[in-house]
């Protein structure tokens, strides 16, 4: 690809970066664009030519330049290896940055690569400098598709001592036996306007979030985003984790506590990753969401057989599967007891299109147990953790007036009229561009809905999936922010929301291609960069309206609504000052003042 390709490529990138920033602050001093130095775009060789810098060991490593093989047009490198050592690394140390710039100067080392069907899995992208490795992207075998290009971006965190002109040894690629892929586009990019600042906490979303009293968070996962294999979430000097913590006050495991990762062989249990998420939330002052505990998918062949977990392979009696989920709930709530404040416990229990008459799917657990295990596992998970609340969380039933969302909202309904300890329902709202938008009234008169039954509602999966042809386009871009922040809308004017949930942070790491195929992507709120997209900028900007609406209720005024009867006390500030209080007994003893009273702001005269 040239640069000027490039350029016309990231363009709409500029655009919302450099008009969002200035709609949100002001113009507070120069923006500087994104700026990069393309190392590397192999326009400058004939076809079939060999690229001898990225042969550095010989025989067993080929590059030669071929055409793109999605665009004719553009000139790309292609890599066939044989043997794993150095092979399939281009070493770069031939490259001399630009007058005046040092590589310390530079936040990203970026690239393209395309994987043709027949290259292995399990290589490492390596970034080193001067003999040394800086970096080796645990990243690289995911998404492990092939037939697409994907972009890799690599932060030089860990290179900000290197102060030569020159990059006298720099090494990047793919590096593994039996690779086969193309790359493209090796470039350096230089400070991104962010369209936040870690340094700033009013910049972030969390800040805002906190005032309106709002769980607003993203969803980590390996599988997803590698947040854990990576080490991302144990090391301080990783930009994903500080963009991470800094912007957000709560997060889920996007796949580290379903029952295949937590109880992979039967009554053995295992919570490695979760609890370093947990470790690190707790320590940022993030609240943690726990997903999920009685499942059809991600279960372990011992519990569910079939691609699904629908098949009772095992021949399960219904008491011995009882027995299991029992064990199972209770261990893992157990474990997480008074770290998680609310638990998806049951997830995807109907399925209004299976042709049955009470919509409910056939999952192990209802062929094996009956539709009653959803209230088992309830009650199983609140003896567990009195506390915790609890969900039943479901997709594609969001929207009031369609079959599913009636489905939902009656089991629902039902489980707590039959005193099943259910505090509400998580919607996951995985969605198409322009639903949320489209169907915003539908989502608030659900919502009223539920809070007529005594039952609160969780958006915990949201992303808006923008189809292919429209990547990286303005307006589909600012119809996305429009989404985002109707559905935010919502939750903060709805007396029974408290939890907005995004399933993943930035672009560049979702479920959604990969789920649709790559038909869709660019689903979430960050960029491939992590800079801020229109929707995080929407969204911040509503937080900060309502924040400043907000007021101090007090105690009084507030007489009639429901309250928890043991709660914690918080500051404003977010210190706790009492645990497991009764709550009209701590309004009556506190010093005057204003506090944050089982989670509502009540003032104490
Ligand atoms: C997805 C994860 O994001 C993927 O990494 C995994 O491969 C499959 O599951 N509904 C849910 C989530 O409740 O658990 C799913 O997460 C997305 C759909």
């Amino acid at each position: 690809m040239s640069v000027f390709q490039y350029l016309m490529m990231m363009k709409h990138n500029y655009f919302f970066t450099i008009l969002a920033v200035a709609l949100t602050f002001g113009t507070s001093g120069a923006l500087s664009a994104q700026t990069f130095d393309v190392i590397e775009d192999f326009e400058g060789y004939a076809i079939d030519s060999t690229v001898y810098r990225y042969q550095i060991s010989g025989s067993a490593c080929k590059a030669v330049v071929e055409a793109d093989p999605t665009d004719a047009t553009n000139k790309v490198c292609h890599v066939t290896t044989t043997s794993a050592s150095s092979q399939s690394v281009l070493n770069l140390k031939n490259y001399v940055l630009p007058e005046g710039v040092r590589i310390r100067d530079y936040k990203y080392l970026v690239f393209d690569y395309y994987r043709n069907p027949s290259d292995q899995n399990g290589c490492l992208a390596y970034l080193s400098i001067n003999a040394s490795t800086v970096w080796q992207d645990p990243w690289n075998a995911s998404p492990s598709t092939t037939g697409r290009w994907q972009r890799r971006v690599i932060s030089l965190d860990k290179a900000s001592t290197f102060t030569s002109n020159k990059i006298a040894r720099l090494y990047v690629g793919l590096l593994g036996a039996n690779k086969d892929y193309y790359i493209d586009n090796i470039r350096l990019v230089r400070e991104l306007d962010a369209g936040y600042d870690l340094a700033d906490e009013t910049t972030s979303l969390r800040y805002w979030a906190d005032k309106c009293e709002l769980n607003l968070g993203v969803a980590m996962a390996d599988g997803d985003n590698w947040f854990y294999s990576s080490n991302a979430v144990s090391n301080d000097n990783s930009t994903w984790r500080n963009v991470f913590t800094g912007l957000f006050n709560t997060t889920v495991c996007g796949n580290e506590m379903k029952v295949d990762a937590t109880e992979p062989s039967r009554n053995t249990f295992s919570y490695t990753n979760p609890d370093r998420l947990v470790a690190l939330a707790r320590q940022k002052g993030m609240r943690m969401r726990g997903h999920t505990l009685v499942w059809h998918s991600q279960l372990p062949s011992w519990m569910g057989g079939g691609e699904e977990g629908m098949y009772n392979n095992n021949n399960y009696t219904r008491e011995q599967l009882l027995a299991i989920m029992k064990n199972h709930i209770t261990n893992v709530v157990s474990h997480f007891k008074g770290k998680v404040y609310e638990w998806d416990v049951v997830n995807e229990a109907i399925d209004p299109w299976n042709g049955t008459a009470d919509h409910m799917r056939r999952s192990i657990w209802y062929q094996v147990i009956g539709p009653d295990y959803i209230d088992s596992a309830f009650v199983y998970a609140h003896a567990a953790d009195p506390n915790a609340r609890l969900v039943i969380n479901d997709y594609g039933a969001e929207y009031d007036g369609e079959t599913k969302a009636a489905d939902l909202l009656n089991l629902a309904k039902r489980l707590k009229s039959n005193g099943i300890p259910i505090t509400g329902v998580g919607l996951q709202f995985h969605t198409s561009l322009g639903d949320i938008s489209r169907k915003k009234s539908q989502i608030r008169s659900l919502l009223l809905k539920y809070r007529a039954a005594g039952l609160d509602v969780s958006i915990t999966e949201l992303d808006v999936a923008i189809p292919a042809s429209k990547f990286d386009n303005a307006t589909a871009w600012s119809q996305q922010a429009s989404d985002y922040k109707a559905l935010l809308d919502v939750a903060l004017t709805s007396a029974n929301c408290h939890t907005y949930v995004i399933w993943g942070m930035a672009d560049s790491f979702s479920w959604i291609p990969g789920q649709t195929k790559y038909a869709s992507g660019q689903p979430l709120i960050l960029d491939d960069l992590l800079q801020a997209k229109p929707a995080f900028l929407e969204m911040r900007k509503l937080l900060q309206a309502r924040a400043a609406a907000l007021g101090i209720e007090s105690p009084s005024a507030d007489a009639s609504a429901e309250r928890p009867q043991r709660v914690d006390v918080f500051t404003l500030q977010g210190v706790r000052v009492a645990r497991d209080v009764d709550a009209d007994e701590a309004a009556a003893s506190l010093p005057p003042g204003a506090y944050i009273i089982g989670g509502r702001k009540v003032l104490v005269r």
